[in-house]
């Protein structure tokens, strides 16, 4: 029984190594860990006295279609590419659509969009490497 189990746990640290191994190897690729990676936008925001924003493309991914945002809300496929400023998000485009206080939390949280580690530019954030969000003691973040 207690062999049975270390060979258990021997397995699962194998599997656990390799898949680490696969996941560098994917990151390694350069494409692949992109797909992944939440979007930094960077265009107008520290110039404004704003921290970046963090957009969590995987998050979003889960949860909506690629369709409902890079068909139906015009957001292009690249990352700064639409020109997202905040007056079009009052107005209720890109994510002014959701976060309206209806379909999500409203504008007026400004910090949980505004998080970016200040001095990053915009990006897809190759997250495994980089840190995107800012420390939280530091943020100042009113939730
Ligand atoms: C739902 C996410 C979200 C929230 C909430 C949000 N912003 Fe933004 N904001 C953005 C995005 C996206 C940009 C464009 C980012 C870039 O490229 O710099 C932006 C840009 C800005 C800019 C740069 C100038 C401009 O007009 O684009 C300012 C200033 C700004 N926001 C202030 C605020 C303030 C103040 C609040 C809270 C009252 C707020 N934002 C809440 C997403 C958000
Ligand atoms: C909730 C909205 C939303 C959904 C859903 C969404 N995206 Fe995005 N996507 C964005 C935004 C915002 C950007 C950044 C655009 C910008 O900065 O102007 C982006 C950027 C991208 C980019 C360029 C950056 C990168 O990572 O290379 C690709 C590719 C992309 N999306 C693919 C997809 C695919 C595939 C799906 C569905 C599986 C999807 N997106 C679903 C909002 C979304
Ligand atoms: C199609 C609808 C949709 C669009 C467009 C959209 N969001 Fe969201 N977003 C959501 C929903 C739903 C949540 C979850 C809200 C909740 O947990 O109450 C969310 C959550 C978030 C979160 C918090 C993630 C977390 O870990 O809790 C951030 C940050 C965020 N959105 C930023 C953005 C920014 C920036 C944009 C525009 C570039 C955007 N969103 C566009 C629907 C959307």
């Amino acid at each position: 029984m207690r062999q049975r189990l270390k060979d258990g746990i021997n397995g699962w640290a194998a599997l656990c190594t390799m898949v680490a191994a696969l996941l560098l190897a994917a990151g390694n690729a350069g494409e692949a860990r992109a797909e992944y990676g939440d979007v930094v936008m960077n265009q107008s925001s520290e110039a404004a006295g704003m921290r970046p924003v963090v957009f969590p493309h995987w998050f979003h991914r889960v949860r909506y279609s690629c369709k409902v945002c890079h068909s139906d809300l015009g957001i292009k496929l690249e990352a700064g590419g639409t020109g997202i400023d905040m007056l079009k998000i009052i107005d209720g485009a890109y994510c002014g659509a959701c976060h309206n206080g209806n379909v999500a939390w409203s504008v007026e949280r400004c910090d949980l969009c505004h998080s970016g580690k200040p001095g990053t530019r915009t990006q897809v954030h190759q997250s495994a490497i980089q840190k995107p969000l800012a420390p939280a003691a530091a943020s100042g973040a009113k939730k």
